[in-house]
């Protein structure tokens, strides 16, 4: 049954309201999403409100963005991260892209060291880099997966959706993922309009409509009583 399942609350309001209240905990969500969706900005989100909410520590693995530049983008928002880092209640960590197991001992140490309920892999597309065949990836992405859930860490995992969409999906969804939201920002007649859906999630009832989402200084806001079309 759907409502035994422990939640991990993101915290985002509109967003838990089409989840069931939050990710089932341990679970590994995929987050796909246009270039400037929303995809850092939410998963920043995630961990803040998990540290200062929710009392769970969290991490951020940065495989493209360096730890300076992630507090600089944070500081857009309404959000105090250095304090949480002094607490230690958050870590960011920046993994060069050179050694698959040494980004798995990474997690795997950073999130035991401040015993972390919430972790975060951004941009987890650039996986796919470490990998000359697609039989390894797929061996050591499910490697992954499998850590995840040995650790009941709740993980969400951020993918780019490039133009050509069926191409862009690099198989993380099918080899690891419990839950797949996508964001989308596209271009409808004279503007850009962004929204948030909600493709899979595993043990939970979802919506299958797609939301309008905004993004201000609180960060992303879901709008989960609208639905994408109704505002236009
Ligand atoms: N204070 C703010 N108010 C409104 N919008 C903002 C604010 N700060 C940032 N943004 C916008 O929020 C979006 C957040 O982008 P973010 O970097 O999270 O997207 P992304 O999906 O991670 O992008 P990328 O594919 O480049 O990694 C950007 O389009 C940015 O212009
Ligand atoms: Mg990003």
């Amino acid at each position: 049954m759907a409502a035994d399942l422990e939640r991990t609350k993101t915290g985002l309001v509109g967003l838990d309201k089409l989840i069931g209240g939050g990710i089932p905990k341990g679970n590994l969500v995929v987050m796909s999403g246009d270039p400037g969706s929303g995809k850092t900005c939410l998963c920043l989100q995630f961990l803040y409100e998990g540290a200062t909410k929710f009392n769970e520590n969290g991490v951020f693995i940065s495989l493209e963005e360096d730890v300076e530049e992630l507090e600089k983008f944070s500081t857009l928002f309404d959000w105090d991260f250095k304090e949480l880092i002094a607490k230690k209640k958050i870590k960011i960590v920046n993994v060069e892209l050179y050694d698959f197991d040494k980004l798995l001992t990474t997690i795997e140490d950073t999130v035991s060291s401040i015993n972390a309920e919430r972790l975060v892999i951004d941009p987890g597309v650039v996986f796919r880099l470490y990998f000359k065949t697609e039989l390894e990836a797929r061996k050591r992405i499910l490697g992954l997966g499998k850590m995840l859930k040995r650790m009941n860490v709740t993980t969400v995992i951020t993918n780019e959706l490039s133009m050509e969409r069926a191409k862009s999906l690099y198989g993380l969804e099918e080899y690891v993922a419990d839950g797949v939201i996508l964001l989308y920002h596209t271009k409808l007649e004279n503007r850009f309009v962004r929204s948030i859906g909600i493709l899979k999630m595993r043990g939970t009832k979802i919506s299958e409509k797609l939301h309008p989402l905004e993004i201000s200084k609180e960060g992303v806001k879901v709008l989960s009583e609208q639905e994408l079309f109704e505002e236009i």
